[in-house]
């Protein structure tokens, strides 16, 4: 296929121009006669010729010149009984042979209906000559006359074979490029859906960044005001209350002796401010265990067994991970238990719950269920909602599988690496 197509079209003109020369230079040694009568045939002879020039381009209309030119040959060049031709110019010479470079022709770059119409009207026309020139060779026209038509008829037939079959490779060449053609295309759509799926992936990305942030700047905003409201509260209590007792300590040293009164009274702020103090630091051992429980320091498994062991309702735990996630993941599964927990306790109606941690491919598998009525569904702001968003900070996943009537079964699944 690749000389085909590589050969330049300035060559093949090249070689129909050397082709067209040597046609009508072939009936060179048939121009006889007086300039009068020899001229008209050497330009009947360039005319065939030349319509080799055209026959790429316009093969259907070159063969048709061809073929008008050599049916005038054969109504007037040829005369039946081998008398003179009523004109000269137009006797059948050699250049002739351009009828079959053009059927040929026809043959390779027509569609094959056209050139099959054209092969018949060659043999056709071989007939009528053959006709037309027989009666001249009497009286003996068996051989010669079965030989003139084998050849004209074989000739033809030839050329004709030699144009399809040209045509047949072109055929196959254009369909290899198309499909070479289809497969490039396939393989554009593919690049194309790929990037698509990129793109997506970082818009998705980009989403989940944001969410993150905004969970991080919420849990702030609460840690603030838990400290303000609980924390920063009490403590001012506090230190009023001791401000107090100082005062009465005061004037108790002034001089004058206390009364049973102010004993009381600074008894009883004493033990005010001792409750505040407790309070306070119950307050803040929760609000600090909120933000990172120090018993995830010693392992998942070992958070997941206190939570267990603190649950309103008999937990089974059940965890085998060979290696410890990345701090980041364990607190996301801790927090994820707690809640999930807290929920089989508040909606559940659960006699009991279990709590699996599997890895596998890396990726860290955990399912909290339980025994109670169903129902569980992730609510815009709810704290399953929540849990969602978290796992899907670090490309996690969560899936409900809650039918009325129970179990509830919540899977999460975490990479083992943030
Ligand atoms: N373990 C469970 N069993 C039954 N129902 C549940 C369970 N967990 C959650 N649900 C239901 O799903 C809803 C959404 O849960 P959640 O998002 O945690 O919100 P909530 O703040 O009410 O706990 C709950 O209101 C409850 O009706
Ligand atoms: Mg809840």
């Amino acid at each position: 296929m690749a000389e085909m197509h590589v050969w330049p079209r300035r060559d093949l003109r090249l070689t129909d121009g050397v082709l067209a020369a040597a046609l009508f230079a072939a009936s060179a040694g048939q121009w006889h006669g007086p300039a009068a009568t020899r001229l008209p045939l050497v330009a009947v002879s360039a005319l065939l010729a030349a319509t080799v020039l055209p026959r790429r381009r316009y093969p259907a209309a070159a063969f048709a010149a061809g073929t008008v030119i050599a049916a005038a040959q054969i109504a007037f060049g040829l005369q039946p009984g081998g008398a003179a031709p009523s004109a000269y110019a137009l006797q059948p010479t050699t250049t002739d042979l351009v009828i079959l470079v053009l059927l040929a022709t026809l043959a390779a770059y027509g569609p094959r209906r056209i050139s099959v119409a054209g092969l018949v009207v060659c043999l056709a026309g071989c007939v009528a000559a053959i006709m037309r020139w027989a009666p001249a060779h009497q009286p003996s026209p068996g051989p010669s006359l079965f030989a003139a038509a084998l050849g004209l008829a074989g000739l033809t037939l030839a050329a004709w074979v030699l144009g399809d079959s040209v045509a047949y490779r072109y055929r196959r060449a254009y369909y290899a490029s198309l499909e070479e053609r289809a497969a490039r295309l396939e393989a554009e759509r593919n690049a194309q859906a790929q990037l698509a799926a990129a793109a997506e992936r970082a818009r998705e990305l980009q989403e989940r960044r944001a969410r993150a942030v905004e969970d991080s700047a919420a849990r702030l905003r609460r840690i603030e005001r838990d400290l303000h409201d609980g924390a920063q509260v009490r403590l001012t209590a506090l230190a009023m209350a001791l401000g107090e007792i100082k005062e009465n300590l005061g004037a108790a040293g002034g001089g004058a002796d206390p009364t049973a009164d102010d004993a009381a009274r600074t008894r009883m702020l004493v033990a005010a401010a001792h409750q505040n103090a407790k309070d306070t630091l119950a307050e803040l051992r929760d609000l600090a265990r909120g933000i990172h429980p120090p018993v995830l320091d010693r392992g998942l498994g070992a958070a997941l067994s206190m939570l267990s062991e603190t649950s309103a309702i008999p937990v089974g735990l059940d965890v085998s991970i060979p290696e410890r996630p990345s701090p980041a993941i364990e607190a996301i599964a801790y927090f994820c238990a707690a809640e999930l927990l807290a929920n089989v306790a508040k909606h559940g109606a659960a006699s009991r719950a279990t709590i699996s941690v599997i890895e596998q491919d890396g990726r860290l598998l955990m399912n909290v269920t339980d025994d109670g009525g169903g129902g569980a569904r992730l609510v815009p702001g709810g704290g399953l909602a929540g849990l969602l968003e978290r796992v899907q900070t670090v490309d996690g996943s969560l899936r409900a599988d809650s039918p009325p009537g129970g179990p509830t079964v919540i899977a999460i699944e975490l990479p083992g690496h943030a």
